[in-house]
Parts: structure tokens; sequence; C-alpha cells
């Protein structure tokens, strides 16, 4: 075998065992991510606040104090700062921020609670064992599990007596984002040896594949339930396009929230439905080259409609996690978006974007907010996803 020959099968034996992913940028994503988020931290210091996006006027806005769901990602990102860098500016950021909201470990009266409590307390548990993190996460699957309704076999997502969800008529809506909050109860369950929240996850996550999912494994966004008898009154968007769309961001909730659930329960069903979304978020014609998606993959003016990075990051961050989990190759496709994701069109420049890391993302059409803004959950899954690839 000449030599080009024998190099060049080198090359490809070598990239088919490092299933694509590329070592060399994830140092540099994170060290420029420190710098600007501790641009943003001064910020949130200064306010004393908890910072989510840019509002309509260009200035910071900052995550309600009553209650939000995007209240644990500035923290869940100071974390991922803190494991990468040790150092303890990042730790005290964290604690000091987290605690803001510790309190809403006991509201019963939405389902964000694992999204808040996991990445923000849930990294502080798996990086300090600090038990007071952990008692915390306990309480806050408690009030979540108030929610779960054993004739449907959902937690629900939203309650209906009051804003917009009030005007929709439903009466048990469950969202696909709820997938997300299923590894609180997962970890809840290890802390102690409760397997209740793991089985009302679990039951959750089947309902989900039976409900939730189309026949060319694109999801809708709301099914709504009959409390009583557990039948579906009805399919919806909240987020998307239209009733029959597949909103982008819900598609990565749906890959990240099965690829979980295949983590805590290696139950072959979850890995195979993590694998179909996979394969039709990475499979859509109209997706640009780069891999950043439209904010719904059937939004009725494509090519000439926004881009939604945070739906990127969450995806690519589960496909990092499910690459290990599966034998398919999802290692060009992570590249890819890794490469996108940091490049200068959508990681802002330092001190710019208001000191978030990355530009380009969509909150909610429909209800006309945070549209082609920063977001501080899109900035909390690229840095998980770069803490992801450096491991690799
Ligand atoms: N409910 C979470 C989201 O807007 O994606």
């Amino acid at each position: 075998m000449s030599f080009i020959k024998t190099l060049l099968l080198g090359v490809i034996v070598i990239s088919i065992s490092c299933k694509g992913v590329k070592e060399e940028n994830p140092k540099t994503a994170i060290q420029k991510a420190e710098n600007q988020l501790s641009f943003l931290l001064q910020d949130a210091e200064k306010a004393n606040l908890i910072p989510r996006t840019i509002d309509k006027t260009g200035n910071l806005h900052w995550t309600h104090l009553n209650f939000d769901w995007t209240e644990g990602f500035f923290p869940g990102s100071c974390w991922y700062l803190f494991e990468e860098t040790k150092d303890e500016k990042w730790k005290k950021a964290a604690e000091k921020f987290q605690d803001m909201f510790q309190e809403h470990k006991y509201k019963t009266t939405n389902h964000d609670l694992g999204f808040i409590f996991n990445c923000s307390f849930g990294n502080g548990f798996r990086l300090t064992k600090n038990k007071a993190f952990k008692e915390v996460m306990i309480t806050a699957a408690d009030s979540l599990l108030t929610r779960f309704n054993p004739v449907v076999g959902c937690i629900k997502s939203w309650d209906t007596d009051k804003g917009w969800q009030s005007q929709r008529g439903w009466k048990f809506p469950v969202i696909i984002d709820n997938m997300m909050n299923l590894e609180l109860l997962f970890k809840v369950s290890e802390f102690t040896n409760d397997p209740k929240y793991k089985e009302a996850a679990v039951t959750h996550a089947n309902t989900t594949i039976k409900n939730h999912f189309r026949e060319d494994n694109s999801s809708v966004h709301v099914v709504d339930y009959d409390s009583e008898n557990g039948a579906v009154r009805g399919k919806y968007t909240a987020q998307g396009a239209a009733d029959d769309s597949s909103w982008a961001r819900g598609q990565a909730w749906g890959l990240y929230g099965f690829t979980i659930t295949y983590r805590y329960t290696r139950d072959k069903v979850f890995l195979e439905q993590a694998e179909k979304i996979a394969h039709y978020i990475i499979n859509f014609k109209e997706t640009p080259k780069d891999g950043i998606p439209y904010w719904d993959y059937q939004a009725s003016k494509i090519p000439n409609e926004p881009r939604d990075v945070s739906a990127a990051a969450i995806t690519v961050s589960a496909l990092l996690e499910l690459n290990n989990f599966s034998d398919q190759d999802f290692g060009p496709a992570i590249d890819k978006i890794m490469n996108s994701l940091a490049s200068d069109q959508y990681t802002a420049q330092l001190g710019e974007n208001k000191h978030f890391i990355l530009k380009h993302s969509v909150g909610s059409i429909p209800h006309g907010n945070e549209i082609d803004v920063p977001l501080n959950y899109a900035d909390y899954y690229y840095l998980e996803a770069l803490v992801r690839y450096k491991k690799k």
C-alpha cells in the first residue's frame, strides 16, 4: 500500500474512532465565554438581579423576582464556569444568585421547577456535594410531583386559571418542554431511595411518546388532556407557528429529555425516541448548512425567518450525551453546530450583546416576546455543550 493510501486510511480510522468530535476549539470558546460572562456578572452584582435577555429598548432584562422559569440558568452557567476554571468567584456567584429564588422550591403552580432547580442547585450538588443543595432539590421535586396526575400519566405543565393560558380552553395542558423537568425527579429518586419520583418521570415520558409525536417523529407543542379520564382533548401550539408545525426549541427539549430519560432508565425505547428526534432535526432539508434551525421548521416565510440559536445549543448539548449511548454517529452534526455557535455569526464580541455569549435566539414569536435576542438558557446549554465537548 502506498504511503498516501496508508495515511488516508489512518485518518479515516482516527476520525471514525473519534466519532468526528474535534478537540481544538472548546478551550478557546470557554475562555471567551468566561470573559464575556465576567462582565455580565458585574452587571448582575450591581443590579442584584438575575440576567435573562435584552428588552425591546436594548437594555438588560432581568428575571421576575416572584418566579421565572429561566432563573436557574445564570447560576447554572456560573457553576459550569466554576467547574472549568475552579475560580471561587464563580462558585460564590452561583450560590448567591441561586439563593435569590430558593424559596420557589415550594411553588406548586408551575412545572418549571425541574428546569430551575436542576440547572442551579443540581449542578451545585454535582460539583460540591453540599447536602443543603440536595435538600432544596428534594423539596422542589415534592412540589413538582403534586402536579402529576396518574389518570393522565403526566405532570401538568401550566395552570389554566389565569394569564394567556386561561384563554385557550385547556384543562390539563402538557408541553413537550416538560420532558426537561424529569431530570430533577430521577436525581431525587436516587437521593432518597424512593422510586415514586422516577416512576412518575417514566410514566410521563411514556405518555409523551404516545401522544406528542407524529409519524415523521416531530412533536406537537401542547397536548391537552381530560384530567378525569386521561383522554386527549386536543393538540395545539403555544410558541410554534401552527398547531401542526414543529417548533424548533420544542424538538430540542424532546431530544434532550428523552436522552436523559435513557440515562436514568437504560430502557431502549427512550434511546430510540431520542435517536428518531435527532434524525428529524439533523436531516431537516430547509435548515441552513450551518445547522442552526429556523425558530419553527414550518415557519411560513423560510428562508426569511429568524433562527433560534437556543434550539441549536440545547440540541448540540443533548447530541453530545446521546452520542455516548448510541451506535449511530452524531459526530458530524455535533461538529457542525459547535463550530457554527463558536463563529462570529453567533458568538458575540467581548463587551457586546449586553454581555451574553450567544446572539440570535427566539423566546416566543406568537407572543411577540424576545425575538432575535440573547437568552440566558442559550448561553447555559452552550456552556454545558462546551464542557461536554472538551471532555470528549
Ligand atoms: N417553556 C420553555 C421555553 O420557552 O422553551
